[in-house]
Parts: structure tokens; C-alpha cells; sequence
């Protein structure tokens, strides 16, 4: 079967280290380019990852030989070389939109992990096994763009995958409002507990822009795509606090919810269990099988315990129960760099490899 050449750009970073892990030995994607500042730029992968190499597992053998590419500078290299681009940059947000503008106008399409276009109304923000069908609004930006193949389409931020695909199964039901309250591993500020020691036996009560994307952002995702681009939906109305907690990997969501039409316990359950998108009818190489892992004990779900369910692709919830101002209340849980990043990232490439994107 023909494979994909892959470049990753920001290869040096906490996401682009999963998305080097990932892509080792993945069945469609090749990675032939790792990316990331001038800083690291000329360096072996081992040496310009150095220290940060914050993964479970040793560099894969494929990047130990490969010598990093600097993003910006070295872009038109790629051309003829890659056909996609995976994008996790820590830049500023002008910077990091010009950067993936730059590599979509190269006619290299751009999946990208940052939020820098996520409010550009003709890039679609996806999860794949909800929204699968905005990527119709390519076509779009592609116009927008003058190009033929390039293009960028973006997956949405780590904290809303833990309850947004929870509440996506009970839109039936008129979900009104949610309050949510997420508890977020430190990995999703690129930090270990070497590099972040305040947090350890600590809360840090914000976390910059996080709320404001938590509650904005699954507007795009249940939006629709109508002429050039997606309008957003104005329902649910979410109100989203975000803290900081002594968790490496895995993001909780105490969630609060409120229906036009109350379901029971039993049909929430249902909707979840029976719950499945795109990527399980298309059996994508890293659609997780069960989509929502619902855990009966009052214990579960846990980071430590839980954040690998189905390789860290699954949706997990717990808790489901009666609640004495919204109508139900429970917990949700995702892992925050496989689901709510490079995992992500790399299940919408193979949607969009599927659908023909790449070709
Ligand atoms: N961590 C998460 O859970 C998570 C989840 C969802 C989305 N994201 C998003 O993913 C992106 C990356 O996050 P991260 O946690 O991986 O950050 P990170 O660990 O700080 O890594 C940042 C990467 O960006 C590169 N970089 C910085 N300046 C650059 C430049 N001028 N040109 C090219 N590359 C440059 C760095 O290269 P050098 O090593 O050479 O400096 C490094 O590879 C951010 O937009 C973040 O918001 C993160």
C-alpha cells in the first residue's frame, strides 16, 4: 500500500515528540522531516531534542539519523518531499498562522495542533468522529488560498475532549447549558514535573486562554459549514473553569448539564455505548473501537489508571448521576497529548487521507 510522506513541524515539543512516536511504524504515514526552530535547526534529532525527550518509550530509530529542519527557513525544501505537514509550534499566534499559510500556499497541506487558525471561518476545527463532515468547507480556503492541494484544517484544544464528545451523543435530548470544570495535566503546558516543580503538591488556579477556548470552541465544532465557511451553533451555552493539577498526562472534566427534553440514566448510557463516527465506520488505524469507555465504579475514571484506554484515543466517563440544579452531573476524561493532541492530529490525517485529501 502507498504511504504518505510526513514532515512534522515543531518535532522538538512536547506534541511533536508524540507525533515522532506515533508515526513510528504507522501503516499509512512515513515520516521524513523533523522540524523545528533555528535553534535546533543543523542538530541530529537527539541532540536538538537533548533532555526534553519526555516520552515512555526511547527516540524510534527511524529519527535518531534525521537532521532537523529549521520551520521557517527551510520550508520550500520540503516541497516535492512531504505530503502533509503536522504542525505544534510554540510561537506567536500571527507568527504561527503566517508559518502554516506559508506551507499551505507550498501546496503542503498543514494538520495542525494549534489554535492560531481555529477561528478562521473556512479552516475546518475537527474531531473526527463528530464533525467529519466540515471538512467540506476546504474546498473554500483552498479558493481563498489559490492553491490546488494545500490547505489547513486544525483539531480543537485539549480540554473540551473530555466532555465535549460526551455531550455531542445527547444533542437529541436539547443539551441547554453545561458547566465544566477541567483539571489539566501539566503536559498540556509542554511541562513535566522536572521542568514544572510549583506544581508538585500544588493547584494553579488558571490557565491563559484556556477557559475562553473551552467555552468557544465546541460552538465551531457543533457549527455548520454554509457558504465559504462555518457558522457557528449559538446552543449549548458552556461556562468552562480551568485549573492546573499534579497530573503528567490526562485531562478530568467535572461536568453539569441541563436538557430541553430530560433523557433518563438508561438513555444517556445508551448514547454513549452506542456512540460511533467516521473513524470507526472507516476503521482508521487509530480510531480507538469503542469511542466512549463509560466506567461503572465511583473511583473511575483515573489518570493514572485510565488515560491509555484504547491506546489514550478513548473518551473516558464516570459518575453519571442526578444533580440538584442542572439535571445530571458526571465526569469525563482524556488523555491530553494522545486524543487532545498529536493522537488527534494524527486520526484527522488519516480521515483526510481516506477521504482523498492527500492525494
Ligand atoms: N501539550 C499539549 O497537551 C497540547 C495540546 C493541544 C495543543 N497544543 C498546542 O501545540 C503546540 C505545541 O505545544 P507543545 O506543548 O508541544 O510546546 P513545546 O513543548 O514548547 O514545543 C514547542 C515546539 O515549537 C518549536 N518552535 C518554537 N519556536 C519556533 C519557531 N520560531 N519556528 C519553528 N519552530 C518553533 C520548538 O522548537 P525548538 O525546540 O527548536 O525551540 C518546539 O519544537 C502549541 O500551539 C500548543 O498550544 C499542546
Amino acid at each position: 500500500m502507498k504511504k504518505w510522506k510526513v514532515g512534522v513541524i515543531g518535532a522538538t515539543g512536547m506534541v511533536g515528540q508524540r507525533f515522532v512516536t506515533l508515526l513510528d511504524g504507522h501503516p499509512w504515514f512515513e515520516p521524513v522531516c523533523l522540524l523545528a526552530s533555528a535553534r535546533s535547526a543543523g542538530k541530529k534529532y537527539p541532540e536538538a531534542v537533548g533532555a526534553k525527550w519526555a516520552m515512555s518509550v526511547p527516540i524510534p530509530e527511524y529519527a535518531k539519523n534525521i537532521t532537523v529542519l529549521d520551520a521557517e527557513a527551510d520550508a520550500e525544501k520540503l516541497v516535492g518531499n512531504v505530503d502533509f505537514v503536522f504542525c505544534a509550534v510554540n510561537m506567536k499566534k500571527d507568527e504561527t498562522k503566517a508559518l502554516e499559510e506559508k506551507y499551505a500556499k507550498l501546496e503542503i497541506p498543514v494538520v495542525s495542533n494549534n489554535s492560531a487558525h481555529r477561528g478562521t471561518k473556512d479552516v475546518p476545527m475537527i474531531i473526527p468522529e463528530i464533525n467529519a463532515d466540515h471538512l467540506s468547507v476546504i474546498a473554500a480556503q483552498k479558493k481563498r488560498l489559490g492553491t490546488k492541494r494545500g490547505f489547513i484544517a486544525v483539531k480543537s484544544n485539549c480540554s473540551l475532549q473530555s466532555y465535549v464528545p460526551l455531550l455531542h451523543p445527547l444533542l437529541s435530548y436539547g443539551v441547554k447549558n453545561a458547566a465544566v470544570c477541567t483539571y489539566q495535566a501539566i503536559s498540556g503546558a509542554g511541562k513535566t514535573f522536572e521542568t514544572m516543580p510549583e506544581i508538585v503538591d500544588n493547584v494553579i488556579p488558571y490557565i491563559g486562554g484556556e477557559e475562553e477556548k473551552s467555552e468557544v470552541e465546541p460552538l465551531k465544532i457543533w457549527g455548520k459549514v454554509e457558504g465559504d465557511g462555518i457558522v457557528n451553533a449559538t446552543a449549548p451555552v458552556i461556562t468552562a473553569q480551568c485549573l492546573r493539577v499534579p497530573v503528567s498526562d490526562g485531562h478530568t472534566a467535572a461536568v453539569f448539564v441541563s436538557f430541553e427534553k430530560k433523557p433518563t440514566k438508561e438513555e444517556i448510557l445508551r448514547a454513549w455505548a452506542d456512540y460511533a463516527g467516521e473513524p470507526q465506520r472507516l476503521a482508521l488505524p487509530s480510531a480507538p473501537r469503542q469511542f466512549i469507555h463509560y466506567f461503572e465504579e465511583d473511583n473511575r475514571p483515573q489518570p493514572k489508571l485510565d488515560r491509555m484506554t484504547e491506546n489514550g484515543m478513548a473518551i473516558c466517563a464516570g459518575r453519571l448521576r442526578e444533580d440538584n440544579l442542572f439535571d445530571y452531573k458526571f465526569i469525563g476524561f482524556s488523555h491530553n497529548t494522545l486524543r487532545g493532541a498529536a493522537g488527534g492530529a494524527v486520526l484527522l490525517a488519516e480521515l483526510l487521507a481516506a477521504k482523498g485529501y492527500f492525494d
